[in-house]
């Protein structure tokens, strides 16, 4: 007796490895080195390098690099078999979705002992969790395919979808990537991160054995020039990456202008929010699974612990006490906690940013420094007292370490919480809900974990605010990222010329004093302010007569808007009904000066009275259409896990910019300025450049329309010049922009700095139809809180 009584207290028992034979077995045969999967078949092995077992350090297998020319081989599968994938009925695809489903579940003791090897994540992880999503990812979107015409109407696929995953959970982002392409009707060419291409391969056999029509899924394996040959390739429609926020930002600069759609998923440097009233012990068994879960190899890791002072001794000393159980050690090991690091340059990266927290005196506590002799490792780590300005503090450091600070309000919490430049994932521990709920809505993430951490399931959105990405993967949420409008290509709009001196028989920029009583100003902060440069500019009929001077607004002008703005935040706090009221009397004082603004119309666009009546009447109609969904575009509840409940709550973007086209110049300004407000933006909206009165004249509608101050602001001035300082400003969260080719793609490439999410057109828009939900969509972003109840 007294022998269990001791193991009991030491919990020291001998190992419980699970085996490796099938999987050591099926590496054995592909001895000869694993080509990629294209077309159905799996090509000959190329150009091969070494994948390790990173718990090990021992060599497993060999994968072919990707070149330019295997992506085109691949791309061209894609795009042959992706109209005959579209043409299969709903049924069709969902039935071959369900047999991936089923056959990734059959195979599950295989895919995760693959899995373990390949990534050193362990088994205990693979098997319950990695594995099992995935299996649950291709059932829910099996009944998606099913479901998709019915439920996104006048929608179509995207095509031929590129997608790139990372390395921390291989099958996995697999499963999040492909699940929902081939639901939504498109086909895939995947790349695999270069240290864990294994289990997509042993998936790309799945796919030979459920009978997948060949192209369908395509598998590439390689570096990242493979990746960045799939980003580049004119073939490719979408693209669908998840990794680092760096290489999400080469990429958006690299698809920027090409017209291809993006989605990305980066890094994150989550808060764990930990209030005095919170149960403390469930906290560190949530801590365990925030940043010990993988290694800390987690884009959402809570890597950040936010405690309340009064609590943060107590906290400390149970994890340490917690910590010192942790075990470490073979993957494999079916009792192992904390397995290896992926590879030895992701370990050197950590021990990397630890020497710097180390140089600026920081204080770490390991509880178990015994680690395996062989492999990568690096033990489960707490540092205290960490100031918000250090490196450890705001880096991503991918491995599993925690680092510590205190506050004191919650206030302070919101605050530190959102001192990253990152916003994936929070999560918040307290027993009082008010409170628990009022924290979750201030923090800028794209998921909130209320008293738990790290719950993902295939029918709840994951992705990320601000840097870390835009887009959505999982449930109704993701599916959209893979549809597209199904209406007919328009021609692309003329490139604008630069109004100031460029057209022949344009008037000169002018100084504004010459004619200060002519000129409207620009309208920020609810005042109209003059322009910066002092200059105006003609606005012109078409036959080159001047109807009137606008003022010529600059990059100055811009920062002063989106500083008012940002000042005018607390219209997204308003409720639905208070912003609603004030979009009804919008369009009421609008109504009101119907004749004033046909005129204008008329005289600025040579339009008939009637058709200017016509645009006049369709804004009017178009501001109460927005008026009435302010208060109706709902959020969800997800069926996620039970006793969950999965909140899917629409947020505004926060500071959006508007650049309006030169066409529609008043309808297009309220189709696309309405919806961003009664969501809940404030917006700096650049109207048409040609015909800027109209939206100078409704400085006096938003005026008696109790709008405040800083919701709207206008600039008028050349579109493409505005839309730059629009695109670059980190206080912008968003930008939609209506033009030329190459204003799209400016915008799009300088949106990269703060990774803000663009909308863009360069072609016509029929701007009688353009309107609805999908404006209220992207007008949004969609954030997901996690609530567990019962005892
Ligand atoms: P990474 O972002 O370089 O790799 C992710 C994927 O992108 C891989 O498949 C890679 O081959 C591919 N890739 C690399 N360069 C590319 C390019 N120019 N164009 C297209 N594809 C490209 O991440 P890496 O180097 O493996 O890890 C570095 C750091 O990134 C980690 O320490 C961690 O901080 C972060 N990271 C974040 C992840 C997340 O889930 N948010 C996942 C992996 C890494």
């Amino acid at each position: 007796m007294g022998v269990i009584k001791d193991i009991l207290r030491t919990m020291d028992y001998g190992p419980s490895p699970e085996s490796s034979e099938h999987v050591g077995g099926w590496l054995e045969e592909h001895k000869a080195g694993f080509g990629h999967f294209i077309n159905g078949a799996f090509t000959k092995p190329g150009d091969l390098f070494d994948i390790f077992n990173p718990a090990r350090g021992e060599r497993i297998a060999r994968v072919s690099q990707g070149s330019a020319k295997d992506i085109d081989v691949a791309v061209a599968a894609a795009r042959k078999a992706q109209p005959k994938w579209a043409a299969l009925s709903g049924f069709e695809r969902s039935k071959h979705i369900y047999a991936l489903a089923r056959h990734v579940q059959k195979r599950e003791r295989f895919l995760s002992v693959l899995e373990t090897i390949d990534n050193g994540k362990p088994i205990r992880e693979s098997r319950d969790i990695d594995i099992p999503l995935v299996a649950r990812h291709f059932y829910h979107h099996a009944g998606w395919a099913s479901l998709i015409d019915s439920e996104f109407p006048g929608t179509k696929p995207v095509g031929v979808c590129g997608q790139i995953i990372p390395w921390n959970f291989p099958l996995l982002m697999l499963a999040w990537k492909i699940a929902p392409a081939l639901a939504a009707g498109n086909t895939v060419v995947l790349k695999p991160a270069e240290f864990t291409p294994l289990t997509a391969l042993a998936f790309a056999a799945i796919c030979v054995e459920t009978g997948l029509p060949p192209g369908v899924v395509n598998i590439v394996t390689g570096d990242g020039t493979t990746g960045a040959a799939l980003v580049a390739h004119a073939g490719v429609d979408k693209i669908a990456f998840t990794g680092s926020t760096e290489v999400g930002r080469a990429i958006r600069k690299a698809t920027a202008g090409t017209g291809k759609k993006l989605s990305l998923e980066l890094g994150g440097k989550s808060p764990f929010v930990v209030f005095e009233d919170a149960d403390l012990d469930s906290a560190v068994e949530g801590v365990v699974d925030a940043i010990w879960f993988n290694q800390g190899q987690v884009c959402c890791a809570g890597s950040r612990l936010l405690v309340a002072e009064g609590a943060a001794d107590a906290l400390y000393a149970k994890l340490r006490a917690r910590m010192a159980n942790l075990r470490i050690g073979d993957p494999l090991d079916k009792s192992t906690d904390v397995g290896a690091i992926v590879a030895p340059i992701q370990l050197e990266r950590i021990r990397r940013l630890m020497r710097q927290g180390e140089e600026e005196g920081l204080e770490f506590f390991c509880a178990n420094d015994s680690l395996p002799d062989r492999g990568c490792f690096y033990p489960p780590t707490l540092v205290t007292g960490v100031d918000p300005a250090s490196v450890l503090a705001h880096e991503e450091i991918f491995g599993p370490v925690l680092v510590a600070t205190t506050f004191r309000t919650p206030d302070e919490a919101v605050a530190l919480a959102n001192n990253t430049r990152y916003g994936l994932a929070a999560s918040v521990w307290t027993e009082n809900v008010n409170r628990a709920f009022e924290v979750a809505a201030r923090i800028k993430a794209g998921v909130v974990w209320i008293n738990s951490t790290n719950m993902f399931d295939a029918a709840a959105g994951f992705g990320g605010y601000r840097e870390s990405g835009f887009g959505r993967e999982g449930g109704r949420e993701g599916l959209s990222e893979y549809r597209i409008a199904d209406e007919p290509k328009s021609k692309p709009n003329a490139s604008r010329p630069l109004r100031l001196n460029a057209s022949p028989g344009l008037a000169p920029a002018r100084n504004l004093d010459e004619a200060p009583d002519r000129t409207a100003k620009l309208y920020v902060g609810g005042k109209q302010a003059r322009p910066d440069s002092g200059y105006s500019y003609a606005v012109l009929d078409p036959a080159g007569r001047e109807v009137g001077l606008a003022g010529l607004g600059n990059r100055k002008d811009i920062r002063n808007a989106v500083e008012a703005a940002a000042k005018a935040s607390s219209w997204g706090a308003a409720t639905a009904h208070n912003r609603a009221q004030v979009l009804y009397y919008v369009a009421e004082n609008l109504a009101a000066r119907e004749d004033e603004f046909t005129r204008r119309l008329s005289a600025m666009t040579g339009a008939s009275a009637r058709a200017a009546k016509s645009e006049v009447d369709a804004s009017i109609r178009r501001a109460f259409v927005y008026a009435g969904y302010a208060d109706k575009f709902d959020g969800a509840v997800h069926a996620t896990r039970s006793r969950f409940v999965t909140l899917a709550m629409n947020e505004p973007w926060g500071v959006m910019g508007i650049v309006c086209p030169n066409d529609s110049p008043l309808l297009a300004f309220v189709s696309l300025v309405m919806p961003a407000i009664a969501m809940g933006n404030c917006v700096v909206a650049v109207p048409s450049a040609s015909h800027a009165l109209s939206a100078t004249d409704f400085y006096s509608v938003l005026d008696t329309s109790d709008v405040p101050a800083g919701v709207v602001n206008i600039v008028t001035g050349e579109a493409n010049v505005l839309a730059k300082t629009l695109a670059e400003h980190d206080g912008v969260d968003a930008v939609w922009y209506v033009g030329d080719i190459e204003g799209a793609a400016q915008v799009e490439a300088l949106s990269a700095g703060n990774l803000k999410a663009t909308w863009t057109s360069a072609a016509a828009i029929d701007w009688a139809k353009a309107e609805g939900r999908e404006f209220l969509r992207r007008a949004t972003q969609v954030k997901n809180i996690w609530t567990p109840y019962g005892e």
